[in-house]
């Protein structure tokens, strides 16, 4: 294998190049190779200055994450970095792409950077449960101040080059040939002979804090927001709050134990878990590598309603110029001003211009009629969920489309095959399951029908990508992966109610857990009528939910449904009466009341979602437990730290998910919860499904 780090001498300067595909990522090789090549530059008189430089796509995206657990391999970051920092000539980093991590360590180890403009430069450590382990939190507020250090190291989230030019992480924005410009500037450090600026060494953007510790905890409060109690965030905020008093090789020393100390924590292995799943969850086991993506020029959104409407703001965000299509000139017109609604109240919150709201309302255009959709390269229809409707529909599209268009249907429950075998074409015919609010939530459920072609689904996952969604494909049955889980929590939510637990009670449980929202606080925010007219067509009851239906209470649409909510506010406030409805529920059914702990909350509603996850393996409608994670990560806000249902359940020992789920299905005599196959058979192994999945990947 080639060597990953190699030196060039472009006259007095010396180049040092990073080219270690995809990321550039900091593995052994390549530190050591940084090591030794910046110490032989600092030593050959005839150099002058030292750039560095990366191949490729990116400048050094981090730390090879692939290592961490592994035996450590000296020169361990720390010493790489501390030894350039340590020499004598001017160095610059010359940064494109994205400079994350242990990158931007390094980065910040040298004395300047330049970065081309479209660059981001970031420490996302904290996503994936860990602080910068490299000097990270010593030099960066050395370097631009704690106010603007703490946000970039507590979200996680890269700036851009501009932002770091105004911070002061970025000497230069070089346009055009950015190696050319980074030597350029280079030889103007050699010649003006500047001083060396050592960010290790800087403490004059410390001193208001110095003098006014109170400060810091404001600032610190402020950027730890939410994450307050985790881990991560907490040690970071105490890394940081060591430049104040704590000498800089003393703090490197202690930020490093932090780091080692928190990759144990199952904390952060969850979230480099959810890293990784989302990053496999697109690989289709079956799918020949060269399979290619058809091209998607033009779109077509069938249906203007809550899911249409969001699903072309989609296109349009991305740039893809999309038709909106529905029956009529006045629910067009309805269906287009709510999205400009929407648009226009971000630009009132800040969160774009004017102009980018006329830009992208030009991307939407509208049509009465499906022979709007005559010249798109991928349609989705998103009209009422009735099978009759969308096959008439799917009938009609099979003869005006283009031939190779991608037919999707977002639909949440119908059988994607028999919808694509209502029309000729059924290998262009996709699911591309999106969630509600389409514009905001991340997930999109790809579901592969039995004659879905392999370059349709691609094309599936590309577009997807390109609208800014976390794809993931699934099979064919009734509500997928996500929602068909999400059943299983609703069900036992509900018999818990009956049996002795309060909404808030189950709710709060569920907070604490770490999901940002009950169950019946999201029944409220859903609406608790759609499900209560789907029972009343089917002649069922749910004796709670449809009473409070039948008293008007639907939820936060009318002010009261499991809770009550004061004007204006979507806050839950538990309610005396529906207290009342519940109680009288639970004598109607002749259920005897009993107190219910937490612990019982969490064993009965998210026990039975893991072990409906393992019979959705079983069945192959998830290819992969990582799958359904990420399904749950991104559509239902599980919490990441605890890395997605089947991750979680491997934290806990599917031995005891077993025998938890099989303890209450005989104490209740409930057959839904008697464990999975699946989940009895790797209990017995004493296996996971973490190594589940490493058998998948081998037989495959
Ligand atoms: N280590 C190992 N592998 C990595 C990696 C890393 N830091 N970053 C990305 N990869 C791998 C991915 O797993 C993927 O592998 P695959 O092709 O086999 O699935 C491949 O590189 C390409 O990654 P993406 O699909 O994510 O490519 P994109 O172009 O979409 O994104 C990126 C590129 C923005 C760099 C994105 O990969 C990313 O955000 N990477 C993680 C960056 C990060 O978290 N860095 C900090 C690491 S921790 C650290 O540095 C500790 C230090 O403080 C000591
Ligand atoms: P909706 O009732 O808000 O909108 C449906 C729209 O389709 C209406 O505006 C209607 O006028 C239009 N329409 C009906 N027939 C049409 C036709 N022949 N041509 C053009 N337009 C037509 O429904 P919603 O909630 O947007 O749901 C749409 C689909 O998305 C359903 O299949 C639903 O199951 C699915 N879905 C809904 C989610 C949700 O949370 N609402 C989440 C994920 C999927």
């Amino acid at each position: 294998m080639s060597d990953p780090v190699t030196l060039r001498r472009e006259g007095a300067i010396a180049v040092i190049t990073v080219d270690n595909p995809p990321v550039n990522a900091l593995k052994h090789a390549v530190r050591a190779g940084l090591q030794k090549l910046f110490k032989e530059a600092d030593a050959d008189a005839s150099v002058q200055a030292i750039v560095l430089a990366c191949a490729g796509r990116t400048f050094i995206a981090g730390a090879d994450i692939t290592e961490f657990g592994k035996p450590p391999m000296a020169p361990s970051l720390i010493e790489a970095i501390t030894d350039i920092d340590n020499v004598s000539k001017p160095t610059v980093a010359a940064i494109h792409g994205t400079a994350l991590g242990g990158g931007l360590e390094v980065a910040l180890g040298c004395n300047y950077r330049v970065a081309s403009k479209d660059a981001k430069l970031g420490l996302p450590e904290i996503k994936l449960g860990l602080i910068p382990g490299a000097g990270g939190t010593q030099r960066l507020p050395r370097l631009i101040g704690i106010d603007k250090a703490l946000p970039i190291i507590l979200s996680g989230n890269p700036i851009s080059a501009s932002q770091a030019l105004q911070d002061g992480l970025v000497d230069e924005i070089i346009e055009g040939d950015l190696t050319a410009g980074a030597i350029a500037f280079a030889k103007r450090l050699a010649s003006e002979q500047l001083s060396l600026k050592r960010a290790s060494r800087m403490e004059d953007k410390l001193t208001e804090f110095r003098k006014n510790p109170e400060k810091f905890n404001e600032v610190a409060a402020k950027a730890v927001g939410r994450n307050k109690g985790l881990k991560a965030p907490m040690a970071a905020v105490e890394a940081v709050k060591m430049t104040l008093s704590v000498p800089f090789e003393e703090a490197i020393k202690r930020e490093r134990n932090m780091f080692i100390e928190l990759l144990v924590t199952d904390e952060s292995k969850s979230q480099r878990h959810a890293f990784f799943a989302e990053r496999e969850a697109t690989k289709v086991l079956d799918m020949p590598a060269d399979t290619k993506s058809r091209e998607v020029k033009q779109a077509a959104v069938i249906g203007g309603g809550t899911m249409g409407g969001g699903i072309a703001m989609c296109f349009a965000n991305a740039g893809i110029p999309v038709t909106l299509i529905e029956t009529t000139d006045e629910f067009l017109k309805n269906g287009l001003a709510k999205i400009r609604t929407n648009y226009e109240n971000t630009a009132k919150r800040g969160g774009m211009s004017e102009a980018d709201v006329e830009k992208r309302m030009s991307l939407i255009k509208g049509a009465v009629g499906l022979e709007g959709t005559k010249d798109a390269d991928m349609v989705i229809e998103a009209v009422f969920e009735e099978m009759g409707l969308k096959k008439e529909i799917f009938g009609k599209l099979d003869k005006i489309t283009k031939k190779g268009a991608i037919l999707a249907t977002n639909t949440s429950t119908l059988d994607v095959n028999e919808i694509a075998n209502s029309t000729s074409r059924p290998q262009d015919v996709i699911g591309m399951h999106f969630f509600s609010p389409a514009n905001i939530m991340k997930l999109l459920e790809i579901v592969r029908g039995e004659k879905s072609a392999f370059d349709a689904i691609q094309t599936a996952i590309t577009v997807g990508r390109k609208i800014a969604k976390v794809p993931v494909v699934v099979g064919v049955c009734y509500g997928f992966v996500g929602n068909r889980m999400l059943h299983r929590r609703g069900v036992q939510a509900d018999r818990l109610v009956l049996e002795g637990a309060l909404p808030q009670e189950v709710d709060a449980a569920t907070l604490e857990f770490g999901f940002p929202m009950g169950p019946f606080a999201m029944g409220d925010l859903a609406g608790i009528d759609v499900g209560w007219r789907i029972r009343r067509a089917r002649g069922e009851r749910n004796e709670v939910a449809d009473t409070l239906a039948e008293a008007g209470r639907f939820g936060q649409k009318t002010g009261k449904g499991y809770y009550i909510y004061e004007k204006g506010s979507r806050t839950p406030i538990p309610d005396p009466e529906v207290e009342k409805i519940i109680l009288d529920a639970s004598a109607k059914k002749g259920i005897k009341r009993r107190p219910i702990s937490k612990q019982e909350i969490i064993e009965r509603t998210v026990y039975p979602m893991i072990n409906e996850g393992a019979r959705i393996l079983e069945e192959g409608i998830a290819s992969r437990p990582g799958d359904i994670d990420v399904i749950w990560l991104y559509g239902y806000g599980w919490p990441v730290w605890r890395g997605g249902p089947m991750h979680y359940a491997d934290t806990v020992g599917l031995k005891h998910v077993r025998d938890r789920l099989a303890h209450h299905a005989k104490e209740l005599g409930d057959k839904s919860l008697e464990p999975a196959k699946l989940l009895d058979r790797l209990a017995n192994e004493g296996k996971t499904f973490a190594s589940l999945a490493s058998e998948m990947k081998k037989a495959s």
